[in-house]
């Protein structure tokens, strides 16, 4: 355990750079490890995560090096050369990771065996297993489709069409990847956006993938047997881990802080649009297009927030961000109400139940619904704080809550922040070079 507790802060300043994109990077990892030759990738997102998935890959039989900061070499065993792992692959904390490699695996003839730590463990992949097994994978698993679980891979699997019954990248993904050494058209229809972080790697490494509007929603489909071809990937900064200095700015009074580098694919940028509404002071600048995705340098000041109805049509835009919107919504004037998250209570943890718990000790008037939130916000008064919350193994919560007391009365603690490495390593160095009070207790072991 590694407590970590924040204090009342006053004006952040400075400009930062967040780590790279985690989705962005566990996939340059994958693609580059199913392409023949040379991929080398910049920017590489060098969280726990990520390194759960560069191991993965390498048991596969890929060398993958890391030869300076982000910048990692991966000599791929193409489409249809993965080998059987030696051992039980341990994903630790990452859900990505478990369920894209699952439909890597799935249109392979090897068997690989996953575990991860207490909460990937109670995570569900039922999602997966269901249109992995229609493409002839089987699998053996603990109850309800859980980890440790054991996949074997059929080749050729059948190619399948697909309509996600929950919207979810993750799933659309190990689908997708399934598909590229399927002979045939694989086809994944998604009737809301999810993040299309996948579809524009696959196109860039030479993939033959396209799109179509149904009226079922978005058909996305993949010709296999695919050839990858090897290239240069460069990740921009995670919008998911810069959306925590953005809230900390947006919240704090005379804040003036400048992100650099910033993914704004619309598939994930909801949190700024919505923090827009509220009336936060926040502007892109120098919008460009890096490796295929878009980005922007992100400029917020702190301002007055209004609560606002987040329309749950966003909520796949920015399904991770809910937590640290709940604590810009405990600093805004009024109501702020989410709606349609059912998803959160799969996430690393029951982000619905934490975030209540959460801001309900630290004295934030919020109410708890079986698919949402609500939570009363202060009009821009510190909340009352003076409260440990946990963080449950979970990266987002932990981060949530240290940005929360920044404008306490009281001091929030997070009863363990070492999660925070699986996404955002040097979470704690960036916030404080920023102004933040931010201090890790180091001496419980
Ligand atoms: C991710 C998709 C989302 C997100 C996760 C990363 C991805 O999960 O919550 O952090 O990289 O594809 P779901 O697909 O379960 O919504």
């Amino acid at each position: 355990m590694l407590p970590l507790t924040a204090r009342s802060a006053s004006a952040l300043k400075g400009r930062v750079r967040v780590p790279g994109d985690k989705s962005i990077s566990h996939r340059a990892l994958m693609l580059g490890c199913l392409a023949v030759g040379e991929t080398r990738v910049e920017g590489m997102l060098e969280g726990e995560d990520v390194l759960a998935t560069a191991a993965a890959m390498r048991a596969f039989g890929a060398r993958v090096e890391r030869t300076g900061e982000g910048a990692w070499t991966i000599h791929g065993v193409g489409v249809g050369g993965l080998l059987e792992p030696e051992d039980v692959l341990d994903m630790g904390n990452s859900g990505t990771s478990t369920r894209l490699i699952m439909g890597l695996v799935a249109s392979h003839p090897i068997t690989a065996v996953f575990t991860g730590d207490a909460s990937l463990r109670r995570r569900p992949m039922q999602r997966v297993i269901d249109p992995l097994g229609q493409m002839g994978a089987s699998f053996v698993s603990r109850s309800g489709g859980r980890l440790p679980l054991t996949i074997t891979g059929r080749a050729p699997a059948t190619p399948i069409t697909y309509t996600l019954p929950v919207a979810s990248a993750q799933v659309k993904s190990a689908i997708l990847l399934a598909g590229l050494n399927t002979p045939g058209i694989t086809t994944v229809i998604e009737k809301e956006p999810t993040r299309d972080h996948s579809e524009r790697m696959l196109k860039g490494f030479g993939a033959d993938l396209w799109t179509e509007t149904t009226p079922e929603g978005t058909a996305i489909h993949v010709r296999g047997e695919a050839e990858l071809k090897p290239g240069r990937i460069v990740v921009p900064g995670d919008p998911s881990s810069a959306a925590f200095p953005v809230v900390a700015a947006a919240i704090l009074p005379g804040s003036d802080v400048l992100v650099e580098n910033v993914g704004i694919n619309p598939t994930r940028a909801g949190l700024f649009t919505v923090l827009k509404e509220m009336g936060a002071d926040l502007a892109y600048e120098n919008e460009r297009e890096v490796g295929g995705e878009p980005v922007a340098d992100i400029r917020v000041r702190g301002s007055a927030l209004k609560g606002i109805e987040v329309p749950p049509e966003i909520a796949p835009s920015m399904i991770d961000e809910y937590p640290i919107l709940a604590v810009a919504a405990a600093f805004a004037e009024g109501t702020t109400i989410m709606c349609g998250i059912g998803e959160l209570r799969v996430k690393e943890s029951d982000r619905i139940a934490m975030m209540a718990a959460g801001l309900a000790a630290c004295g934030v008037r919020v109410t708890e619904e079986p698919e949402g939130l609500i939570v009363e916000g202060t009009g821009g008064a510190p909340v009352p704080g003076g409260a440990t919350v946990a963080a449950k193994l979970d990266h987002r919560i932990a981060m949530s809550f240290a940005v929360l007391g920044q404008h306490a009365k009281a001091p929030v603690t997070v009863d363990d922040a070492s999660p925070i490495n699986t996404s955002f390593p040097g979470f704690v160095a960036l916030m404080t070079g920023l102004g933040a009070e931010l201090a890790v207790v180091e001496e419980q072991k």
